[in-house]
C-alpha cells in the first residue's frame, strides 16, 4: 500500500461522498417546513438515527469503514440546528438494549429492518412540548442474494413502525420523514394517515455511505438546497408495475412489458397509477426554465440536435442547482413507442439567487432511434427512425415536462445502424406494444408475439473461429516486450502451453494471498510458469461504492448507486470515482467489480441499491462518466451484471427472457455506453442465463454484440462460482463447463480456490474439450491474449513484478511474562469460535503450515472469511463459500515463527463461517 497516496484519496474522498450525497437526496414533500431556521430542536424519532444505513448488504456494501456518521451524529454536529437530548438519550439506550440485528452477520443473512423502539404517548407528548418539529427515520435494507419481498418490514412499513408515524403525528404539528432505504418502498401511508397534515416534509435520504449523517444535515439545515431528482417512478401500488406479473419467477422470467420499463409504461398506458413520477424533486428556491435555442447541426457527418435552456434562479433566499430533463415522444409508427423517453439531461452549478446559467444539451440524431426485431419498420436488425414527428418535452419531472417548441420531422424511414440479429429469444411469449388511444389520451395496452432467433449459432460460431496459432514453447519473450512493442501479442501467447492456457483463464479468490489482502479476486500471472513469462498478478476488488477488503483493512464508503444516480450529475459522479480511483491505486487493485449497471426492473429486486435507475440512458450517463473516472486515475471499473441480473432470487438460475429489442434498448444500453462512451474494458457476466444461455457463456452477448459490434477490446470475467451451459444448444448448465464460456469469449472463471489456477480443483473441462475438439486451440488462445492486453495496461504492470512470497516470518514477543499460552511443539489444533485470541509458546522454531476445517452452512453463493493476526500484524485471511454445512478442509499461509511466544488473533470479517480445527503444523 503506497501511504501517502492513499492519505492524499481519502482526504478528498470523504468531502466529495459528502457532496455527493447531499446531491443524490430527493425532497419530495415540503410544505414550508425545510430548511430549518437557525437554533430549531429537533425531536428525533427511530432507531435508524442510531443504526443509519451506510449501504445495502452483500458484496455491494461490505466496506470496512473507518468512521460513520450516522443521522444523529450528524445534526448534533451541525451548529444550526439542536437535538432533543433527552429524547435521543432515551434511544440511545434502547439501541444498547436491542443491539442491531445482523441476523448473525452471515452473507445476506442481515433482516430487511430493525425492530423499533415502541413509542408512549408520554414521551413524544412531552417531546412535542419541548422541539419545534419531529424528524421520523423509516430504515429498510436488502441486497445480493435477498430480493425484498411485498411485506411489512420490507416494502412496508411494520406495524411498529406505522404506529410510530400515528403517534408522533398526532402529537407534532410539524413532521419530517427521513426515508433511509435502499430502495423505493411504499408510499400509500402518506394518503391514509388520520393525521397526515402533520407530515410536512418527505425526504429519501437513501443509504448515502460513511459521510451519511453529515450530508443529511447539510440539507436539512439549508446549507445545501436540495437537488435529487428521482430516478425510478413510484406508483400507489406495486402490482402496478408491468413486470409485477412475471418478477420474483423461479425458472423463467419474461419480459413481457418489453421496452415499457418505468415511466415509459406509466407514462404511455396508466399515469393515474403514478404516486411520485420518474424526475421528481424539489429544491429551496424556484427556478425557471426556458428554451432559447434549438438547431440540427451536422458534425463529421453525425446529425446532433443542439438544445439552448435558460435557467434562472427566480428565488431571493437560497442557491441552488438544477436539473434540465429533456424527453422525446417519437411517432408510434410499426414499432410502437413510449410516450416519453428520456434523451438529455444536465446541471447547472450553484447558481445564486437571480443567477443564470446557458445550458446546451446536445442529443445525437441517432438516440432518437428504435431497434426493429420483427422487420416492422420494414429494415429488420436495424435502428431506424421511423417517419413522422419527434416532438421534445421539458421540466421538473417526466409528468410536468411540457412541450417544446422544437420537433424534428422525418419525412421516410431512416436506418441509423444496421446490425445482425443477436440474442433473440428461443422460448416464445407475448410483449406489450401500444394499442389503440383512448379517450384520455393515453394508449391501451396490447400484445404482440415476440420475434424468436432466426439465426444459427452454430454456423455463427464455426464461421468465426479465430485463428489458432502453433505453439513454439517459451522463446524468451516477455509481456513487457509485448507492452514496449518489441513482439506480438500473438508471438508471445504462442508459448504457452495448452496447460498454462487453461490456467490464465482462471482467477483465484477469494482473499488471494499474492494481491491486496481481502479482496475478491487474483488474475493473470496465477502460476509460477505464467509469472515467468513476465505476467503480473492483477486484483479485483468489489465494488461498487468502496473498496470490500475482508482482511478488515478499512476504506472509503461512498453513498449507494441509486443515490449517486439521483444526483443527475455525471461530473460529480466521475470525479468522485477518480477519487476512488486514486484510493484503489493506493491499495494497488487494479480493478474495481463496479459499477453496477442492471436496470431497476421491479422495486424489489435486493440489488436496486447497487444499480442506478429504471431509465437505460440515465444509467449509461452515469456507467460511463465513473467508468472514466477509475480510468483517468489509472484502474479501471468492471461493469456489471452483464445482462438482466435483475432479480436475486434463483439468480443462478432464473432465465431473463425478453426481446432482443427490449434488451438492446434497455437492458445492455447502459453497457454500450460505458463501453463506447466511458471506455470500460472490464466486464462481468451475469449468473442468469439470458433467452437460454447463461451469462458466462453467452456468445452472441460477449462476442457479437460486446466485440464485434461494441469494439470491446478488455476482458470479461464471469460472476463468483457462475454457471456455464452450450453457447450454440442452451441446455445444461455447470459451473466446470468452462470450454463454454472460452468459446463465449468470457475470458476469466472467477473464483477458482487459492493455489487453484493450476491444479484445476473445479474439474474443469477446459482441456478435456481442447481434446476432444469441442474448444479450438485458438478460442483458447484468444481469451488468454485479452487477459493479458489487459494485464499489460493495468497498473499492476507498473509495480515492480514480484514473485508471490508465501512465506512470512514473525518474531517472538520474548519479554513477555508468564501467561495462560498453549504450547506448540511441531503442530496444534486449536478450536476457536468467533473473534478469538490465543497465546501461543512456539517451543521450536521454524516454518509453519497454517489449515483449517471449515465449514458454512449457505449455498455455494455466499461469501465468507475470517483474519489471522499474529502480534498484531495481519497474516493472512482464510476464505470459504457456502458449503452447505459440510465441513471441507482449507489451507491457508505457512508461517516461519522463531521459538517464543505469539498472540494470534482470529477476526470472523465476514461471519457466517464455522471454523472447527485451526492447525499449525511443522513443515520442516
Ligand atoms: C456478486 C458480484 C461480486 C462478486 C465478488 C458475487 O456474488 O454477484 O457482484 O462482485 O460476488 O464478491
Amino acid at each position: 500500500m503506497q501511504k501517502a497516496l492513499l492519505e492524499a484519496a481519502k482526504e478528498k474522498l470523504a468531502p466529495i461522498s459528502r457532496q455527493a450525497a447531499a446531491e443524490g437526496i430527493v425532497l419530495l414533500e415540503n410544505n414550508q417546513a425545510l430548511p430549518f431556521t437557525k437554533g430549531t430542536e429537533i425531536a428525533l424519532f427511530g432507531r435508524c438515527q442510531i443504526n443509519t444505513y451506510r449501504s445495502g448488504t452483500g458484496s455491494g456494501g461490505a466496506v470496512n469503514v473507518p468512521y460513520a456518521i450516522n443521522i444523529a451524529e450528524g445534526l448534533r454536529q451541525n451548529s444550526n440546528v439542536r437535538l432533543n437530548e433527552s429524547l435521543a438519550a432515551v434511544y440511545a439506550q434502547w439501541v444498547q438494549n436491542h443491539p442491531f440485528d445482523d441476523g448473525g452477520g452471515g452473507w445476506a443473512a442481515e433482516p430487511w429492518f430493525q425492530q423499533e423502539m415502541p413509542l408512549d404517548d408520554t414521551l413524544v407528548k412531552q417531546a412535542a412540548q419541548q422541539s419545534d418539529c419531529a424528524i421520523v427515520v423509516i430504515g429498510r435494507t436488502a441486497g445480493e442474494d435477498q430480493d425484498n419481498a411485498d411485506k411489512p418490514g420490507s416494502y412496508r412499513l411494520t406495524e411498529s413502525e406505522h404506529a410510530m408515524l400515528v403517534t408522533v403525528t398526532q402529537h407534532f404539528d410539524t413532521v419530517i420523514i427521513v426515508l433511509n432505504v435502499t430502495n423505493i418502498i411504499d408510499m400509500s401511508w402518506l394518503n391514509t394517515l388520520a393525521d397526515k397534515q402533520s407530515i410536512k416534509a418527505v425526504l429519501y435520504n437513501w443509504a448515502a455511505g460513511m459521510e451519511g449523517g453529515h450530508a443529511l444535515a447539510d440539507i436539512l439545515t439549508g446549507e445545501v438546497s436540495p437537488s435529487g431528482r428521482l430516478t425510478d417512478t413510484i406508483a400507489h401500488q406495486l402490482s402496478d408495475y408491468p413486470s409485477s406479473a412475471n418478477f420474483g419467477n423461479l425458472d423463467k422470467n419474461y419480459y413481457a412489458e418489453d421496452i415499457y420499463v418505468g415511466y415509459k409504461y406509466f407514462e404511455t398506458f396508466k399515469p393515474e397509477a403514478v404516486q411520485y413520477p420518474f424526475g421528481a424533486g424539489l429544491s429551496y428556491t424556484p427556478f425557471s426554465q426556458k428554451l432559447i435555442s434549438f438547431a440540427t447541426v451536422e458534425k463529421n457527418g453525425v446529425e446532433e440536435l443542439h438544445f439552448h435552456f435558460e435557467v434562472v434562479n427566480k428565488g431571493d433566499s437560497h442557491s441552488g442547482k438544477e436539473v434540465i430533463q429533456l424527453y422525446v415522444e417519437a411517432p408510434q409508427g410499426n414499432l410502437g413507442k413510449p410516450a416519453r423517453a428520456l434523451v438529455g439531461f444536465s446541471k447547472t452549478k450553484e447558481l445564486t439567487p437571480g443567477e443564470s446559467e446557458l445550458v446546451r444539451i446536445v442529443v445525437p440524431v441517432s438516440q432518437l432511434a428504435s431497434y426493429d426485431d420483427s422487420g416492422a419498420s420494414g429494415a429488420k436488425s436495424c435502428y431506424v427512425l421511423e417517419a413522422g414527428e419527434y416532438r421534445f418535452y421539458s421540466g421538473d419531472n417526466v409528468r410536468q415536462a411540457h412541450l417544446l417548441d422544437a420537433s424534428f420531422e422525418v419525412t421516410e424511414l431512416r436506418i441509423v445502424e444496421k446490425l445482425t440479429e443477436a440474442l433473440a429469444p428461443i422460448s416464445s411469449f407475448d410483449r406489450m406494444k401500444p394499442a389503440a388511444k383512448a379517450e384520455s389520451g393515453h394508449y391501451q395496452v396490447g400484445y404482440e408475439a415476440a420475434p424468436m432467433r432466426t439465426i444459427s449459432l452454430k454456423e455463427r460460431i464455426e464461421q468465426n473461429l479465430p485463428q489458432t496459432l502453433t505453439i513454439t514453447g517459451d522463446k524468451g519473450i516477455k509481456l513487457i516486450d509485448v507492452k514496449q512493442g518489441h513482439a506480438s501479442m500473438e508471438a508471445f501467447i504462442a508459448q504457452l502451453s495448452s496447460k498454462q492456457l487453461a490456467t490464465i483463464v482462471r482467477g483465484e479468490g477469494m482473499c488471494s494471498p499474492k494481491v491486496t489482502p481481502g479482496t475478491a479476486a487474483a488474475f493473470g500471472g496465477v502460476s509460477d510458469a505464467l509469472f515467468g513469462f513476465g505476467i503480473p498478478v492483477a486484483a479485483a476488488a468489489d465494488g461498487p461504492s468502496g473498496i470490500r477488503m475482508d482482511s478488515g483493512h478499512k476504506a472509503t464508503q461512498l453513498p449507494i448507486g441509486t443515490l449517486l444516480g439521483c444526483t443527475w450529475n455525471s461530473e460529480l459522479n466521475e470525479y468522485l470515482f477518480n477519487l476512488l480511483g486514486q484510493e484503489l491505486l493506493a491499495y494497488q487493485i487494479d480493478t474495481l467489480l463496479g459499477p453496477g449497471i442492471n436496470i431497476h426492473r421491479h422495486p424489489l429486486n435486493g440489488r436496486n441499491f447497487e444499480y442506478f435507475s429504471e431509465d437505460s440512458l440515465l444509467t449509461g450517463v452515469m456507467a460511463a462518466a465513473q467508468v472514466k473516472g477509475l480510468k483517468d486515475a489509472g484502474v479501471t471499473g468492471t461493469i456489471k451484471h452483464f445482462a438482466a441480473n435483475d432479480q436475486e432470487t434463483a439468480r443462478m438460475d432464473v432465465d431473463s427472457i425478453m426481446s432482443e429489442r427490449a434488451l438492446r434498448e434497455v437492458h445492455i444500453k447502459a453497457f454500450e455506453m460505458a463501453v463506447k462512451e466511458g471506455g470500460a474494458t472490464t466486464i462481468m457476466t451475469s449468473y442468469n442465463p439470458i433467452n437460454g444461455h447463461w451469462g458466462a457463456s453467452n456468445y452472441d452477448l460477449n462476442t457479437t454484440i460486446l466485440r464485434n459490434e461494441w469494439g470491446f477490446d478488455g476482458i470479461v470475467m464471469s460472476d463468483w462460482w457462475a454457471k456455464m451451459n452450450s453457447p450454440i444448444d442452451a441446455g445444461k448448465e455447470d459451473k466446470s463447463f468452462t470450454s463454454y464460456m472460452v468459446r463465449a469469449q468470457n475470458d476469466l472463471y472467477m473464483v477458482v480456490g487459492n493455489e487453484g489456477a493450476e491444479t484445476n480443483p473445479m474439474k474443469d473441462n477446459t482441456l478435456q474439450a481442447l481434446e476432444d475438439g469441442t474448444l479450438t486451440l485458438g478460442e483458447l488462445q484468444r481469451c488468454a491474449m485479452n487477459v493479458c492486453r489487459f494485464v499489460m495496461n493495468a497498473p499492476v504492470m507498473e509495480r515492480p513484478l514480484k514473485p508471490f512470497e508465501p512465506i512470512k516470518a514473525f518474531k517472538a514477543i520474548e519479554t513477555i511474562t508468564e501467561r495462560e499460552s498453549i504450547c506448540i511443539n511441531d503442530s496444534i489444533s486449536l478450536e476457536c469460535g468467533a473473534n478469538v485470541e490465543k497465546w501461543l509458546n512456539v517451543k521450536q522454531s521454524g516454518t509453519y503450515q497454517v489449515s483449517a476445517t471449515m465449514s458454512y452452512d449457505r449455498n455455494s453463493l455466499a461469501q465468507s472469511s475470517c483474519s489471522l493476526s499474529i502480534n498484531d500484524e495481519f497474516s493472512m485471511s482464510l476464505s470459504i463459500n457456502g458449503t452447505d454445512g459440510e465441513v471441507i478442509a482449507v489451507d491457508g499461509l505457512q508461517i516461519r515463527l522463531t521459538s517464543g511466544y505469539y498472540k494470534l488473533a482470529v477476526d470472523f470479517v465476514k461471519p457466517g463461517l464455522v471454523i472447527h480445527q485451526l492447525n499449525l503444523s511443522m513443515v520442516d
